[in-house]
């Protein structure tokens, strides 16, 4: 089974038009850059961009073909590009760059994050807005509890079952997949790691990247937000 066909149907539950809708808000009351070009940094399957594009100049950049195959797909007249966050160098800039859906937590350790975001920075022209949709802090995370979720459609089911474990300051997850089909049931298992930042780390990642930075408990989909400003 391909590791990212089902990704979408995984995450229909999320309302991207709505959290698009939440980040052309913020953008609108903070940006100070005269530009509209926008950069979706682990862009997934393109559905945040499906929504910004209507508004913004939009790219994306992931490090998964896969995920970009859907993405281009989805978005046939945008520019799409196959890097790490980790150390990305596009030779452009950007007046808003975006990373959404705790993707910046995949860059795992500290150090990694902190290049992530410098690497973000160095996309940003002055004025410009870095947005992030953070991971969870280690004292939000729980080891040991148990997560299920169900797809029920006539032609598709998917059951989906993890536990959650912590080694130090990575939390990691095997996700579990009985996937029903008219073809057959098939079984498949995808390996997560991701960092767990405090707040105050996150924070001192942005302004060690000369960004000045707000962080909003709540953010678009609960999981707080961080908005750094280019401020040289
Ligand atoms: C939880 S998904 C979020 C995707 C999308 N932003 C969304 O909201 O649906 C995490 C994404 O991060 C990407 N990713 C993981 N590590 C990455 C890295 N080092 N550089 C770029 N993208 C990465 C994955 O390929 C995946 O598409």
């Amino acid at each position: 089974m391909d590791a990212v066909k089902y990704y979408d149907k995984i995450y229909s539950f999320k309302d991207y038009e709505q959290e698009a809708s939440k980040i052309a808000r913020i953008i609108g009351e903070r940006l100070q850059s005269e530009g509209r070009h926008l950069l979706d940094v682990a862009c997934g399957t393109g559905k945040h961009i499906e929504y910004l594009k209507e508004e913004f100049d939009v790219e994306g950049l992931d490090i998964s073909r896969e995920m970009l195959d859907i993405a281009r797909v989805r978005n046939p007249n945008v520019t799409f590009h196959q890097a790490d966050m980790i150390d990305f160098d596009l030779g452009k800039k950007y007046d808003v760059i975006t990373c959404l859906f705790s993707a910046i937590g995949y860059a795992k350790t500290h150090e990694l994050a902190g290049n992530a975001i410098a690497s973000m920075s160095r996309h940003l022209v002055a004025g410009g807005l870095l947005i992030i949709e953070p991971w969870f802090p280690p004292d939000v995370w729980h080891a040991g509890t148990v997560h299920a979720m169900l797809i029920d459609e006539p032609d598709l089911k998917i059951a989906r079952v993890n536990t959650s474990f912590v080694k130090g300051r990575i939390s990691y997850f095997d996700l579990h997949h009985l996937i029903g089909t008219p073809e057959g049931t098939t079984y498949r298992v995808e390996h997560h790691e991701l960092g767990l930042f405090t707040i105050e780390e996150m924070k001192l990642m942005f302004t060690d990247a000369d960004l000045s930075v707000t962080y909003d408990t709540e953010g678009i989909t609960g999981r707080g937000l961080y908005v750094g400003e280019k401020t040289s």
